[in-house]
Formats: C-alpha cells, sequence, structure tokens
C-alpha cells in the first residue's frame, strides 16, 4: 500500500485509502488555554482561528474530502456579550480576509446552521458568509462546512418539517419518507457520511452536534486544547482512526 501524509519532519506514515473521507471536529479548549496563559478567552478564540488555518490546509493536502468543524452553537448565544462579540469579530474577518486563499486553494465552503436567524447587527457576518458559499460554490476541493447558530436536534427537526410540508403539499407520499429522503434535508445532504469524529480538550460529549449523522462515526478525542491542536496532533489523531475496525454493527 502507497504511503501518505509524511510531513517535512518525517514523523507519520498515513496510508491515504484508510483515511476517513469526512472528518468533523469540536474545536475545544479555547477558553482554558487563554486563561491558562492568564489571558481572556477572546485570546484563546484568535488562536483558534490559526489552529483551525492549519487543520484545513492539512486536511486539503492529505485529500480529505470533506470538514465539519463546529464553530458556534445555537447555545453559544448564551456566553457573555464581550465573548459573543469576539467571536463573532473574528469570524467577520476569517471570511473576509481568508476567503481569496480558499477559493484559490478550490475550498467549497458551506455554512450548516441556521444563519438568517442571526441576532441583530450582524449583517455583516451574514453579508459574508453568504458571500463565501456563493463565490466557492462551484469549487471541487475539500468541502469545508463551518456550523454556526447549528444544533443537531433543531437540524433534525428542520428536516422533519420540510418533509411534512412537502406531504402536505403532495410533493411527496409520507408512506415514501425514508433514510435516503430524510438524509436530502439535512445540511450535510451531498456529502459522504460522517467517518470521524475529533473532539479536544478532554470532554467527551456531543454537545448538540451532527446527531444524526455521527450515527456510526469513529469518536477520538485528545487532552490537546484546540489552540494546541496542529497538523502532528491531526495525523496522530488520523493514524488512530486508520487502525480501527469499523463494523457498522456487524461482526
Ligand atoms: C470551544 O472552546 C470553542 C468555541 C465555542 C469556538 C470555536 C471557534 C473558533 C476556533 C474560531 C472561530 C471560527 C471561525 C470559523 C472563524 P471553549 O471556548 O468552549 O473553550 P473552554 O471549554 O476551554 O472554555
Amino acid at each position: 500500500m502507497a504511503l501518505f501524509g509524511k510531513d517535512e519532519t518525517g514523523s507519520m506514515e498515513l496510508k491515504k485509502e484508510l483515511l476517513p473521507r469526512h472528518v468533523a471536529i469540536i474545536m475545544d479548549g479555547n477558553g482554558r488555554w487563554a486563561q491558562k496563559r492568564g489571558m481572556p478567552r477572546s485570546f484563546g478564540h484568535k488562536a483558534g482561528v490559526e489552529a483551525l488555518r492549519e487543520i484545513i490546509r492539512h486536511s486539503d493536502h492529505l485529500g480529505i474530502e470533506a470538514l465539519t468543524i463546529y464553530a458556534f452553537s445555537t447555545e453559544n448565544w448564551k456566553r457573555s456579550a464581550e465573548e459573543v462579540g469576539a467571536l463573532m469579530g473574528l469570524l467577520l474577518e476569517y471570511f473576509t480576509k481568508e476567503l481569496d486563499e480558499l477559493h484559490r486553494e478550490h475550498v467549497r465552503i458551506r455554512i450548516i446552521g441556521d444563519i438568517d436567524d442571526m441576532p441583530k447587527g450582524l449583517e455583516k457576518q451574514q453579508q459574508a458568509l453568504y458571500n463565501a458559499m456563493e463565490r466557492t460554490k462551484e469549487n471541487t476541493g475539500l468541502k469545508l462546512n463551518i456550523a454556526l447558530n447549528y444544533g443537531g436536534r433543531q437540524e433534525i427537526v428542520r428536516a422533519a418539517k420540510a418533509l411534512a410540508r412537502k406531504a402536505k403539499d403532495g410533493e411527496i407520499d409520507p408512506a415514501a419518507i425514508d433514510m435516503e429522503l430524510f438524509e436530502s434535508e439535512l445540511y450535510t445532504a451531498d456529502l459522504p457520511e460522517v467517518d470521524f469524529m475529533i473532539r479536544t480538550s478532554g470532554e467527551i460529549r456531543l454537545s448538540n452536534f451532527l446527531l444524526y449523522q455521527l450515527a456510526y462515526a469513529e469518536f477520538y478525542q485528545t487532552d490537546v486544547l484546540w489552540p494546541d491542536f496542529d497538523k502532528k496532533a491531526y495525523d496522530e489523531a488520523l493514524l488512530a482512526y486508520t487502525k480501527r475496525n469499523r463494523r457498522f454493527g456487524g461482526v
């Protein structure tokens, strides 16, 4: 089997054919990373964006087809106004400053979550998000999905509602609703199954992330805090995945 993914340090050997097609990540630990340094939480989020940049680039380099990251949940609005403001500032900066490079790298950006229903005052962010999706929609490289104002339960309810509406309008027969049809109403409709879910910072929770899609995903958790999650840590996680024996309910 061909070896792939040896970086310049030669530290890791990954077999390309065993890599996950779709990786999901809960980027946790920014706040603790900052607190450990006596800095405000927003400092951790800023460092978190740097880590994200490296992980996106490395995913692309490894030929991973889809990467879905949890950037802001429907529950994150409960954080202090200062922290939410900092995160929204970073978001705007990211989608304006990074867009050219992502586009050049053929990354296709999709926002998953309810971005139409964001608090007032975030119109610039909404505009930047729609612009990023529109500009990159024909790209054929890494499918980068960013979960924003996202909740897994909300996504499932949204899909159920869409199907109910179609049934009511006579567009579909309720008896024809099966997994395939249901999945066509999820944000992840045309993406491959999520194979691998990474959560950093030692927490072992789903936190309302991709509840439907993670049905058969392999989980990986590491104590590394998100800002420290570099490509070496990512390679380690991917190597662990390649050694798993996935059974999908079989033996
Ligand atoms: C979890 O750490 C992290 C978040 C809630 C935000 C993640 C966001 C980014 C990495 C940057 C923004 C993203 C983009 C696309 C610009 P935490 O704050 O819950 O950390 P803690 O558990 O240590 O408190």
